[in-house]
């Protein structure tokens, strides 16, 4: 097993990150939604041993970052409607299912044979830099083993991957805290994942309906959708306003009575957003893996879609 270096977000970090990234090595990076398992998107080997540090189904595709749109086009076809979404929220945390364009080089394996690819413009400084200093498109799915809870912060990168990729690049918290959105822009236009981009901020540009069409459990379009995921240790139990003596209560807004943890003491739907993975995390390592988290009612408006639909991938019963 080897030692996963820790990068700083230098300069020199992100050349030695890039560096690696050329290699075909792994190499976690900062979104400002989560933590990404980078790999050169064009490299069998590396897009390979994603999946294997993962331990993901190979059924289940990745999502392509790139630099800006120009560099999009050359792995997708946009449509006007693609070009109009892109041009509102990239860089930023939206994620677009397009058209494959064939023979653009990217591993057959980013798609898991499917037709359409999902790509997006991360809205970081940092994964912007190492994007043009890999001078490759990387794929990255969350950095977390499949099926836990997502990272946002280079130490939960650690906890879940240490000594199976080759460095992590640390950037921080990341901001937002929840994946991507994932769009369909075809004809009807589909939400696939809501996520971290308000929908609010999207109703400007396109109507959708604020949650997801129900997926086709044979045929699902987005499979990483699938129905226990996000998944803590200890059992999850939703919406509750009086926990049981023995549960972590995660509250959100003022109660009456204290939590042991907080989404957000005011009711922010953004900094709840913003803390969500990292509380689940905390609750789980107070709770141990016998115990029992319970979290308070979080309203399904605004980011609150894409919390609750989080927390109930998390609390649904474990394959
Ligand atoms: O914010 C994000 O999107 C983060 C950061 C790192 O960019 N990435 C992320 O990747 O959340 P992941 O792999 O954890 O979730 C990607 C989702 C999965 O549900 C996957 O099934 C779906 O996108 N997906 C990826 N490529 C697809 C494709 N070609 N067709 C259908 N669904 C796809
Ligand atoms: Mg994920």
């Amino acid at each position: 097993m080897k030692t996963t270096l820790r990068l700083p977000a230098t300069e020199d970090g992100i050349a030695e990150a890039a560096a690696l990234l050329r290699d075909g090595d792994l190499v976690a990076f900062p979104t400002e939604t989560v933590y990404g398992l980078g790999g050169d998107a064009t490299s069998d080997r590396a897009v390979l041993g994603i999946y294997a540090a993962k331990d993901r189904p190979a059924h289940n595709p990745l999502i392509v970052h790139v630099p800006d749109l120009v560099h999009a086009r050359a792995y997708a076809v946009f449509t006007p409607l693609a070009e109009a979404l892109a041009r509102a929220f990239w860089p930023g945390p939206l994620t677009l299912l397009l058209p494959l364009r064939k023979g653009a080089g990217l591993s057959p394996h980013i798609t898991a044979g499917r037709s359409k690819v999902a790509i997006r413009v991360p809205a970081h400084p940092l994964t912007l830099a190492l994007l043009r200093a890999a001078d490759r498109p990387l794929a990255g799915p969350s950095a977390n083993p499949s099926g836990r809870i997502s990272p946002t912060a280079a130490d939960h990168v650690l906890d879940g991957l240490s000594g199976k990729i080759a460095a992590v690049l640390d950037g921080g918290p990341c901001a937002v805290g929840l994946e991507s959105t994932i769009i369909d822009p075809s004809d009807p236009p589909r939400l696939l994942r809501p996520g971290g981009l308000p929908p609010e901020a999207l109703a400007e540009v396109l109507t959708l309906p604020a949650t997801p069409a129900a997926a086709d459990p044979h045929h699902p379009e987005a499979p990483g959708q699938l129905s226990s995921h996000y998944a803590p240790q200890a059992a999850l139990r939703l919406g509750v306003s009086s926990p049981a003596p023995d549960e972590i209560w995660i509250g959100f807004g003022p109660t009456d009575r204290t939590p042991a943890l907080t989404l957000s003491s005011h009711g922010d739907l953004a900094e709840a957003a913003t803390r969500l993975f990292a509380t689940l995390r905390e609750a789980d390592r107070i709770a141990g893996p016998e115990g029992r988290i319970a979290i308070a009612p979080i309203p399904n408006t605004g980011l609150g879609l894409a919390i609750n639909d989080r927390l109930s991938r998390a609390a649904a019963p474990r394959s």
